[in-house]
């Protein structure tokens, strides 16, 4: 049995859960940013991690996801600015299942990363983003240890459904 874990990540908040992740896998494993890996083959489950982005899934995991071979068990985690159990996160979550309709999808999991500061200031100049942007910020501290908890608990409980 062997799990991939693969992330994006722009700002180091999803790979601060996607190592949670890997700490809580106790079967053999390896971890690696999406844009570094040459294949998806060979896995009996992969986690597959990004940041919300435009209320969407980055353009390199797009990339990745359609490489998924048939049949594969994956699950998939998220950070994002917006608040936990929104709207928005679960859009860009139902986006990715629909990217791997082939897969079968374990599970997801996802909690709130500090949004850069650049962004949120580029934002706010704009009107229509402003309820967003005061939502957003307070998302400062996260991924924090009780996210990181949340992670690993996932974690485990997706790998007990494929031993
Ligand atoms: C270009 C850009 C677009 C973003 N769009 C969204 C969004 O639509 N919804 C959201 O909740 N967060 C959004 N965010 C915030 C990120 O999803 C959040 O900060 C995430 O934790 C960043 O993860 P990373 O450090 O792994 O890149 C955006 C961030 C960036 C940089």
């Amino acid at each position: 049995m062997k799990a991939l874990v693969t992330f994006f990540s722009l700002t180091g908040n999803t790979e601060k859960v996607a190592r949670a992740i890997y700490d809580a896998i106790t079967i053999e494993k390896k971890i690696a940013p999406v844009q570094e890996l040459q294949t998806a083959a060979g896995y009996d489950i992969i986690f597959c991690g990004f940041p919300v982005q435009a209320h969407s899934v980055p353009g390199k995991v797009h990339a990745f996801l359609k490489n998924i071979p048939d049949r594969q068990n994956i699950a998939f985690f998220c950070t994002h600015g917006s608040l936990r159990g929104g709207q928005l996160p679960k859009q860009a979550i139902e986006q990715a299942i629909g990217l791997v309709t082939k897969a079968k999808v374990l599970g997801d999991f996802g909690c709130r990363g500090k949004v850069d500061q650049q962004i949120l200031d580029a934002l706010m100049k704009r009107p229509e983003h402003k309820v967003w942007v005061e939502e957003a910020q307070s998302a400062d501290g996260h991924p924090d240890e009780a996210d990181l908890t949340d992670a690993k608990e996932f974690a485990s409980r997706i790998i007990s459904k494929i031993l």
